[in-house]
C-alpha cells in the first residue's frame, strides 16, 4: 500500500450519503435471489457486472431497482445491511447515515415493517458488535407522485424513533424539489430533519429549491451549484454541507474526468464538502476507494483529506459532544502520522 492509501485507510471516517440498496453486491444478490426462488435477468455475476456501464443516472437506476427486486424478507434486508457494515468496519468508517428507499419495496408488496426492521436490526447489531454509530434517512422517490410520498410518510410515523431525516432521490431531471414542498413541510412538522439530492444532473435552481422550499440540512451531491455564483456564495455563508460522491459522479458521467472533479473548486471556495460512496456496489468502491481516487486525481494533501473527514463528522446528525469526540480522533490520528 502507498503512503497515501495507508493514510486514507486508517483515517477515521463518516459516511453521509449511502443508499443501502446501492450496497447490494452481485454475489449476495445471486444468493438472496436463489433462496427466494427468483431468477435475475443475468446468468452470472460476471454478466451482471458487465451491465454496470452507465451513460447517465437513469440507466443506473433501472438496474439498481431491478436488483433490489429480489429483496423479500426481513432477513434479506438484514443481510444486505450487515454486509455493508462489515465492509465499512474494515475501512475505519465509524459513523454512517444511510438512505433507504421504502417505495422501491412497498410498490412490490413488501410491507414497510419488513424493510425497516431488517435494516434497523442490522444497524443495532453493528453498533453493539462493531461500534458503528448510525442514523437512518428515509428517501422519497421523486419520479413517483406527491401522494405516494405522503402515504410513505404516514407509514413511517410508527417508526419515527428509528428515522432521523427524510430525503429525496431517484430521477432528478424534470422532478424538482418544489413537487415535494408540502410533504417535506409535513415531515418537518412531525419532527424529521430533511436532506435532498440536488444538482447532480439537475440545475442549480433545484439546489435553491431544496434550500428555500425543503429547508434541508444538507445537499446531496450539489455539483452543479458552482454554475450559480450567488448560490455558491449562499452555500458558503450557510456552511451548507454537500455530500459529494466522486466515483458515482464518474460512473454516471456527471464528471468525465476525476482530475476535473468540482470538489477542487468547492474546497477552494470554502464550501463544506464531504466525500461519500453513494452506491458502492455499482460504482467501483466504498469510502477508501472514493477518497483515494479523489486525492490522487486532485493531488490533495493529507491535511486536506483529514479536513474532508472532519467535515463529514461536523455535518453529521450526531450531537455536538459526539462530533467533538470523533473529530478529536481524527486529530490524534493525523498527529500520529506526522510523529
Ligand atoms: N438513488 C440511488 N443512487 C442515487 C443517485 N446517485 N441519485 C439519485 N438517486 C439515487
Ligand atoms: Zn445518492
Amino acid at each position: 500500500m502507498s503512503t497515501l492509501e495507508n493514510f486514507i485507510a486508517g483515517l477515521p471516517k463518516a459516511e453521509l450519503h449511502l443508499h443501502i440498496e446501492g450496497t447490494f453486491e452481485p454475489e449476495l444478490m445471486f444468493r438472496i435471489a436463489s433462496r427466494n426462488g427468483l431468477k435475475l435477468k443475468y446468468n452470472s455475476v460476471e454478466e451482471l457486472k458487465a451491465a454496470y456501464d452507465f451513460n447517465n443516472l437513469q440507466e443506473f437506476l433501472d438496474i439498481y431497482y431491478s436488483g433490489a427486486g429480489v429483496l423479500i424478507g426481513e432477513q434479506d434486508f438484514y443481510d444486505l445491511t450487515w454486509a455493508y457494515l462489515l465492509k465499512i468496519h474494515s475501512q475505519h468508517v465509524g459513523h454512517t447515515e444511510i438512505f433507504f428507499d421504502p417505495q422501491t419495496h412497498t410498490s412490490r408488496g413488501i410491507p414497510f415493517h419488513t424493510v425497516i426492521s431488517g435494516i434497523q436490526r442490522a444497524l443495532e447489531d453493528g453498533h453493539e458488535k462493531l461500534g458503528i454509530t448510525y442514523r437512518l434517512i428515509m428517501s422519497f422517490l421523486r419520479h413517483l407522485s406527491e401522494e405516494a410520498a405522503f402515504q410513505t410518510l404516514e407509514e413511517a410515523l410508527p417508526y419515527q424513533s428509528w428515522i432521523t431525516a427524510v430525503g429525496l432521490d431517484s430521477s432528478e431531471k424534470g422532478n424538482p424539489p418544489s413537487r415535494f414542498e408540502r410533504v417535506f413541510a409535513k415531515a418537518r412538522a412531525e419532527g424529521f430533519l430533511t436532506v435532498a439530492h440536488a444538482g447532480e444532473e439537475g440545475p442549480a435552481e433545484y439546489v435553491w429549491e431544496a434550500l428555500k422550499l425543503l429547508h434541508v440540512s444538507r445537499i446531496d451531491h450539489g455539483n452543479r451549484s458552482l454554475e450559480d455564483v450567488r448560490l455558491t456564495e449562499e452555500l458558503v455563508r450557510l456552511k451548507m454541507p454537500l455530500t459529494v460522491c466522486p466515483l458515482s459522479n464518474l460512473k454516471l458521467k456527471v464528471v468525465n474526468d476525476m482530475t476535473r472533479h468540482p470538489l477542487a473548486e468547492m474546497l477552494e471556495k470554502g464550501m463544506m464538502v464531504t466525500v461519500n460512496s453513494d452506491d458502492p456496489a455499482y460504482f467501483g468502491g466504498y469510502m477508501n476507494e472514493n477518497y483515494l481516487a479523489l486525492a490522487q486525481a486532485l493531488n490533495l494533501t493529507q491535511e486536506q483529506i483529514a479536513q474532508l473527514a472532519r467535515n463529514a463528522f461536523s455535518s453529521s446528525f450526531l450531537n455536538e459532544k459526539e462530533k467533538a469526540e470523533q473529530i478529536a480522533k481524527i486529530d490524534r490520528y493525523v498527529g500520529q502520522q506526522k510523529g
